[in-house]
This record gives structure tokens, sequence and C-alpha cells, in this order.
């Protein structure tokens, strides 16, 4: 250890500060509360982000002030903590029960109880966070908690007369004095560097300590937001040695916006990301709201959905489609490259070794723009196929034309014999029905349990005569999906 690194990981357990000697670095958030004798409550259901039973509230500084966020605890390392206050569902109720938990109470929306305590962690985060708390935000809430037994109707009546309650003056004062020792954590701006049975966990904060430890570590696994690389751990069985996290380099934290560009950092999470994306476009605002649940969301990052090389994965195909790039770091400098050029073939990116993915440049011009996501369920719902189409169309006919899907090929990848069908001819059915002829040629998508090979080729033509449709009467576009949305929340 160094004079500029730190070998344990220091976070405010509840109110409480803690200095944990961590001894394996792939150890969960979730293992750990576990471990400790008066913290049982959060329970594991399912160890794969999906059915919240394991949602916690995790207090982080953004701009100086504490932001609060509901996590997955199941996927989480625990060193990623450091810095953070973790609060469990044993800290909600003071002498009293917080008005989250009475409202539960009062109006049954209990009954076995497992997935309780991350019902309760999601909606007192909905009341830490203040504002509104209409049907819409708490169904948003919601959507990454599965409750078996009792049926939502309960818990959302429970959510409507809690989540709006003023903080009361106990909360406000403990929250103030939670925000005060993370600042002088922060203070001393050691980067985390441990070492466990497990092999080093190291936590660096800027780019080029980032670059320098790729470099003394070729074979270490970076981990950004985990959603992806926390179940290699639960669900794969592997042991991740050396794990280097980006998530704490403050360069790939931040977003800026150029006159062309939106610049997000790859540790940047789809929530931080979400408004600047929804001001680009409507419908990619809307994609980012349908990926995982809030909790994956306030993981998650568009850097790691990108690293990762997924043929499903959700950002890429709009991405490609808007024209966006990629800036790679290292050691050697910096690179810039079309986010299409990343994606080689399956399981194979353009990052060489000693490489990460320092930011995405997202163009703020599109031209008509929209993104599809099809999947078996509105919400929480791994993709079967995407279209993103963004086509410039200058009287009556067809300017240019990205269009990318995924889920159609070993990678996401643009259309471009559909693309070449489309540019120059007239926008109207006929040349629509050509371009799907083409559309069929330039995939052969696979069967899984997804979705049938057969179903796949449909559902891309069918999103590429939904757009041009959408082209012809917007008004309607607006109305269906919204009408999507309701059916979404109504099913989900
Ligand atoms: C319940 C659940 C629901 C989900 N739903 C969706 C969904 O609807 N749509 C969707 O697309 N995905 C979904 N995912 C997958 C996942 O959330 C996304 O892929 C997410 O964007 C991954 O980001 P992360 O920060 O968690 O990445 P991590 O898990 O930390 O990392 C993912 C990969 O990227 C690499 N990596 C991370 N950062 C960098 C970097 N800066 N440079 C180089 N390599 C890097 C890692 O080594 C790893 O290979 C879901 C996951 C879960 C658990
Ligand atoms: S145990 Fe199911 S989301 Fe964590
Ligand atoms: S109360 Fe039993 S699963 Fe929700």
């Amino acid at each position: 250890m160094t004079a500029e690194t730190r070998s344990t990981v220091r976070l405010l357990l509840g109110w409480t500060p803690v200095d944990i000697a961590v001894a394996d670095s792939n150890q969960t958030v979730l293992q750990y509360l576990r471990d400790q004798p008066q913290l049982k409550g959060s329970k594991e259901g399912c160890a794969e982000g999906d059915c919240g039973a394991c949602t916690v509230v995790v207090g982080a500084l953004k701009d100086g002030a504490i932001r609060y966020s509901a996590v997955n605890a199941c996927i989480l390392f625990l060193p990623a903590m450091d810095g953070k206050q973790i609060l469990s569902v044993e800290q909600v109720a003071d002498t009293e029960l917080h008005p989250v938990q009475q409202a539960l109470v009062e109006l049954h929306g209990s009954q076995c109880g497992y997935c309780t305590p991350g019902i309760v962690n999601s909606l007192l985060c909905l009341n830490l966070n203040g504002g509104a708390a209409d049907r819409q935000a708490i169904d948003d809430a919601l959507i990454g908690n599965l409750c078996r037994c009792t049926g939502y109707g309960p818990i959302i009546e429970a959510a409507e007369k809690a989540c709006s309650t003023e903080l009361s003056a106990a909360w406000k004062t403990r929250i103030a004095a939670a925000q005060k020792q993370l600042l002088s954590w922060a203070a001393d701006d050691q980067a985390l560097a441990l070492e466990t049975r497990n092999g080093p966990y190291l936590a660096p904060k800027t780019p080029d300590q980032l670059a320098a430890a790729l470099d003394a570590h070729p074979a270490a696994t970076l981990v950004a937001g985990a959603t992806d690389v926390g179940l290699w751990v639960t669900k794969l069985g592997r042991s991740l040695n050396p794990l280097i996290s980006v998530a704490e380099v403050a360069d790939l934290q931040s977003m800026r916006l150029t006159d062309s560009h939106l610049e997000i950092g790859a540790a940047v999470t789809y929530s931080e990301a979400h408004q600047a994306l929804s001001e680009i476009s409507e419908s990619l605002g809307e994609l980012v709201r349908r990926i995982g649940s809030r909790q994956v969301r306030n993981s998650g990052t568009i850097g790691g959905n990108i690293a990762n090389g997924s043929p499903i994965g959700d950002m890429p195909p709009a991405l490609i489609a808007m024209g966006a790039s990629l800036v790679l770091r290292s050691r050697a400098g910096r690179r810039e490259i079309p986010l299409q050029d990343f994606f080689i073939e399956y399981g194979k990116q353009d990052l060489r070794p000693g490489e990460f993915v320092g930011r995405v440049l997202v163009p703020r011009k599109l031209d008509t723009f929209r993104c599809y996501k099809v999947s078996k369920r509105f919400d929480q719902d791994i993709t079967a196929v995407l279209g993103a189409f963004n086509i410039a169309i200058e009287n009556g006919a067809v300017v240019s034309a990205r269009i990318a899907y995924g889920g159609m090929a070993g990678v996401p990848a643009r259309a471009v014999g559909c693309e070449a069908a489309l540019t120059g001819k007239p926008w109207n059915m006929k040349t629509i029905e050509t371009a799907k002829v083409a559309l069929d040629a330039d995939f052969k998508p696979m069967t899984d349990m997804r979705a049938s090979a057969a179903y796949r080729t449909l559902a891309a033509r069918n999103l590429l005569e939904r757009f041009y449709l959408e082209t012809q009467n917007p008004a309607v576009a607006l109305e269906l999906a919204s009408r999507n949305h309701m059916k979404g929340l109504v099913d989900g």
C-alpha cells in the first residue's frame, strides 16, 4: 500500500462508520450484510438482479451532496461500497415504523414477507428522493421488486399513502451527518487497493491510474456497475481475480455537452444519463427507461453495456443508428472509433490489451429517429429484437438512412442492404416493401429461448414498417407508445 492508496473498505453501515478488511474481493454486499449478526433482513431470492428481494439503499456523494439509490445487493461487490452508505431494512424504522412500513402493515401489503424488505427499501428510496410519488413513479420504483403472493394492489396503495410524506426531522439530521462523513472521506482522495485471498481489487481514481493498473494486471476483469460481472460470480461460480473497478474514476463519472455531442463517461449509470439522453430523443429515453429495473439502471452503465459486446444489449443498436463513437484509452494514449466498428464478431470487440472504454460520444442532432425494443415482458426483460432507425427525408425522398438492429446477429449491426434499398427512393410503402426484402438478406438470426429465427425476421420487418407509419402520423405513434406503457404497467 502506498500513501495514495488504502487497503480497507470504509463505509457507513446504516449510520455507523466501519472499516472492513475485505477477505474476498468477490464478496457481494448481500453476503456481507447477511454475515452480520443483526442484519439478516435483506433476502436472497434469485442472486441475479431480477427479483429485488435484496434491494438496499445506497447513499453516495454527487456534486457534494448525498444521493440515495435503490440497488440489488446480491450482485454488487462489497468493495464498490467504499466511501458510501448502505441502508438495509434494519435501519428504516426509528422508535416507530417508517411511514412506508406502517402503510404496508395497515393496507396488508405483505403476506409471506420474503419480498417485503426489498419493497420497503425501494419505497424508502422514493421517499428519500422527495418529489411526487404519483402512480408512474411508484410503478417505476417497484418494477424491479417481484412479489408473488400479496399482489401489487395493496403495495401500490401503501406507496401512494406513504411515499410523498415529508421526511422526519430525525431522518434529516441523520442524513446531514452521513453527508458530512462521506465528504470527509472523499477529501483524502485515496484510491482503494485491496489484497484479498481472492487477489487484488483496485479502484483507481484517474484515467492514468486506471491505465497503469490495467498495464500491471493485463488479465484483470474490469467492473463498472457489476450488473453483468456480478452474475459471473453468483450464477457461473467464477472467481474474478484481479478485479479493477472503473466506477471511481472521476473523469469517467462525468457527462459533457459540446455543440455537437453528449459525451458520457464509461462509469455514468443509466439513471444518471437518462434525462440527457431523453432530451436528445424521447424514443431513446423510453428505451433507457425499459432497461432492467430501477435497481439495474442505478448501478449499470452504458459503457458496460457496450464493452460486454452482447448481441442483445439495448444501447448499442440505438447508438449505432445515431452515429455514436467511442473513446478508448490506454497507457499508449487514446483513440476514437465509430461504435459500429467496435463489434467485430460474437465475443470479439476492438479492445486492445490495456485499453478501456473511456467515453461514449452521442450526436445531439438526429434525423427522424426512433428505436423499438421487442421483449416478452414490457419491463425488466431482455430484448428479442431491437430496431433503431435514423433517417433523413427531404421532399418525400430518403436522403440518408442509418438503421441498426440487435438480436439479429452475433453482434449489434447496421442493416446495410436495407439502408441501400431506401436511400434515394421515395418515402412510401412501396419502398418499405422493397427494403423489407433487402432486410431479410442483411441478417441470418438464430433461434433461442427468447425468439425463433422466423419471429425475429418478421419482427425486424415489422419494426421498419412501424417506423414508416409513425413518420406518417407522429401523433398516433405517441398515443400508441403511451398505451403500450400503460399495458406494460398493468401486465407487469
Ligand atoms: C436483472 C437484469 C436486467 C437487465 N436488463 C437489461 C436490459 O433490459 N437491457 C440490457 O441491455 N441489458 C440488461 N442487463 C444487462 C446489464 O445491466 C447491462 O449490460 C449493463 O449496461 C452492464 O453495465 P455494468 O456497468 O453493470 O457493467 P459490468 O457488469 O460492470 O461490466 C460489463 C462488461 O463490461 C466490461 N467493462 C465495464 N466497464 C468497462 C470499461 N470502461 N472499459 C472496458 N470494459 C468495461 C466488464 O469487464 C464486463 O465485461 C440486465 C442485467 C440484469 C442483472
Ligand atoms: S436476490 Fe433477487 S435481485 Fe438480488
Ligand atoms: S409477500 Fe410473499 S412474495 Fe411478496
